[in-house]
């Protein structure tokens, strides 16, 4: 089956955060996507609503299995069925293990430019985000091995939240990148989190590599949160899982959800889940074929037409990183201005972090017509920047 992603769909009106600006703003900030979630999950969900009642819920052996089979056919990871916990999502997942693995003013390294949250998380809970910034080298961003080092070796410094593949920059770590790193964090007793939630949204050709397959240290000192929401379109109905062989920071975190009451599914988060991971993935296919032409289509159309621009070349997620420092060294007021005058709105690549200042970043999950007009404003808009 062909599934119509070119299908234009009016968001408003429907309490969406993306979608909540003036009537004209195209918005291409918000990390979801603009298509219509695979037929199979809205008729199990449909199935589910037609039942008509709805208690308490727990996931099922159908649930377990969904992520077991989806998860050894597509990346050869076995997941252990005991280590697989639900959990309401992937920063419910975060924040409750920032609480229970670290204490007040324990340091935890993140690797900016980042996804911004990682700094909530650890900010929110009185801890510390020791940046160890990436490394921009040719065009391609790197990890800092030395200052991974240097961090890692502070005793406040408790755990590491990786973001793999990474957002923003779109990077796919390597197998031999992830073995490193976890080698680093076993010799100096720091924790990694494996945030994969991005990690189905690569091209067919180069999938993401689950940090538990990169070496045996990984599951000894690390744990993956992963979740159909971020590559299903389905980030409303808060869904997720982690995947923890260590029994004793499995014990903690496991207990700690529990504590936080993130531990519990609604009624369509498990049916969402099993309809996603089991009978969705040619939908999944299809969307990453879409999604990775708009990537290459903007990518041209920046280096062709938007000269003052320079497009980072991702490998992974529908976020396109683009370099605007050659037009405004502060990202801030270039964006306001986009959002101002052409009614565009993009992320601001100062909210990641270190290392984002003087960038932005573009949602690309949309139908082509509709990245085609992102293009043409944020072509427009530059040049009317420049004339200011
Ligand atoms: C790296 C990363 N982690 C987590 C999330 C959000 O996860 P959840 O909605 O499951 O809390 C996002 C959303 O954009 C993300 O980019």
């Amino acid at each position: 089956m062909k599934y119509d992603f070119d299908e234009l769909i009016d968001r408003r009106q429907t309490g969406s955060i993306k979608w909540s600006g003036s009537p004209n703003e195209l918005p291409m900030w918000v990390a979801d996507m603009d298509f219509k979630a695979a037929p199979a999950i809205i008729e199990a969900l449909r199935q589910r609503i037609d039942h008509g009642v709805f208690g308490y819920t727990e996931p099922d052996e159908d649930w377990f299995n969904a992520y077991h089979d989806y998860y050894l056919d597509v990346h050869n990871w076995k997941i252990d069925k005991g280590s697989l916990i639900f959990a309401t999502g992937v920063v419910p997942i975060i924040s409750s293990s920032v609480r229970k693995l670290t204490a007040v003013g324990d340091n935890v390294v993140v690797m900016p430019p980042v996804y911004n949250i990682f700094y909530n998380s650890i900010v929110n809970n009185a801890r510390k985000p020791l940046e160890v910034p990436l490394l921009l080298q040719n065009g391609v961003y790197e990890m800092d091995w030395e200052g991974l080092e240097k961090a890692f070796s502070l005793p406040e410094t408790k755990l590491l939240i990786l973001c793999n593949p990474h957002n923003p920059v779109g990077r796919i770590w390597s197998k031999e990148e992830l073995a490193r790193l976890a080698k680093l964090a076993k010799e100096h007793d720091v924790i990694v989190l494996s945030d994969e939630i991005h990690g189905e949204i690569t091209t067919l050709e180069k999938p993401y590599v689950p940090f538990y397959i990169s070496c045996e240290e990984a599951k000894e000192i690390g744990y993956a949160a992963i979740s159909p929401t971020k590559c299903f379109n389905l980030a409303g109905i808060q869904t997720a899982a982690m995947v923890i062989d260590n029994a004793e920071i499995r014990a903690k975190v496991d207990r700690q959800i529990n504590t936080d009451e993130v531990a519990e599914p609604n009624v369509f988060a498990v049916p969402a889940t099993i309809a996603a991971f089991r009978d969705s993935r040619d939908w999944l296919n299809q969307m990453r074929r879409y999604v990775f032409d708009n990537r290459a289509y903007a990518e041209r159309f920046i280096e062709e037409k938007i000269k003052d621009l320079k497009a980072i070349r991702g490998e992974a997620t529908y976020l396109l990183w683009v370099d605007c420092s050659s037009i405004s060294s502060d990202s801030r007021p270039l964006l306001k201005f986009l959002r101002e005058s052409v009614e565009l709105r993009l992320s601001d690549g100062e909210e990641y972090g270190t290392g984002g200042q003087g960038f932005f970043r573009m949602n690309l999950a949309c139908p082509r017509s509709r990245l085609q007009d992102g293009l043409e404003r944020l072509a427009k808009g530059i040049e009317l920047f420049k004339k200011q």
